[in-house]
């Protein structure tokens, strides 16, 4: 790269508050995040319960608006966008993995994960529903496409949304307490995919966990404490 190369960073936050509430009385939860992620970053971020974290999330992943500060995403300021253009964004740029999967019970996994591409452009070319069984197979569940979340382990249904969270290959994958709901070996086991998916691909990963254990492998951890960044 030359060294020209303008450097953009994934994610810039500067001053983000959110307050909720009406009718004047209102409650600040987020007190002014600063936070800078480049692009590959696998982070952790942690903090006791309600100290805001899935609030900041989701202003991170367009679902909600500060109040306050600015949010930069590869460089483009989001707070002025118009929805429509916000809904864009997020399409092609962000993943999203929940504690509870929200797989369509319905579908078969492979459906699940086939319908975001959908969405883009409306139906599937060829290559698209390829895409779709190699990120089935890619997180261990070749043998599975047909099946619906119903019939599937809680460690699994929680792969197919991953595979569904990477189907547009975004980005920036944003995961919240993806294993919360997971025994042991198999909230392991998610967390390795997870960083595997990382290595490989350079997606950048923001993952809220409550598991002390799981924080230490990633690659950054910041700390939310009552709305702050503390570390
Ligand atoms: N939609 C909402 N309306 C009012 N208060 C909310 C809303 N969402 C979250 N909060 C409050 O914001 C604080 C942070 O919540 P949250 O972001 O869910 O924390 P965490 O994910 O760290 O447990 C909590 O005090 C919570 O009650
Ligand atoms: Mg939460």
């Amino acid at each position: 790269m030359s060294e020209h190369t303008i450097h953009t960073p994934i994610l810039q936050l500067t001053d983000v508050r959110k307050e909720y509430g009406s009718d004047g009385i209102t409650t600040e939860v987020l007190h002014g995040i600063s936070l800078t992620m480049e692009q590959g970053e696998f982070t952790a971020l942690i903090g006791p319960s309600g100290s805001g974290k899935s609030t900041l999330l989701n202003i991170i992943g367009l679902l909600e608006q500060p109040t306050g500060g600015s949010l930069l995403m590869q460089g483009r300021e989001t707070g002025t966008m118009p929805e429509e253009e916000l809904t864009r964004l997020r399409g092609k740029s962000i993943g999203f993995v929940f504690q509870f999967h929200h797989l369509i019970p319905a579908f078969t996994a492979l459906e699940n994960v086939m319908l975001p591409l959908m969405l883009e452009e409306g139906r599937l070319t060829p290559e698209q529903r390829e895409r779709a069984v190699w990120l089935l197979t890619r997180v261990g569940l070749a043998d599975r496409v047909d099946f619906k979340p119903g019939k599937l382990s809680g460690g699994q249904q929680q792969r197919v949304a991953i595979a569904r969270a990477l189907a547009v290959n975004p980005p920036l994958v944003l995961a919240d307490e993806p294993t919360g709901n997971l025994d042991t070996a198999a909230a392991d086991g998610i967390f390795k995919l997870l960083y595997e998916i990382n290595r490989e691909s350079g997606t950048t990963f923001l993952i809220v966990t409550h598991d002390p254990r799981l924080a230490k492998r990633c690659s950054r951890v910041v700390e939310l404490v009552d709305g702050r960044v503390v570390s």
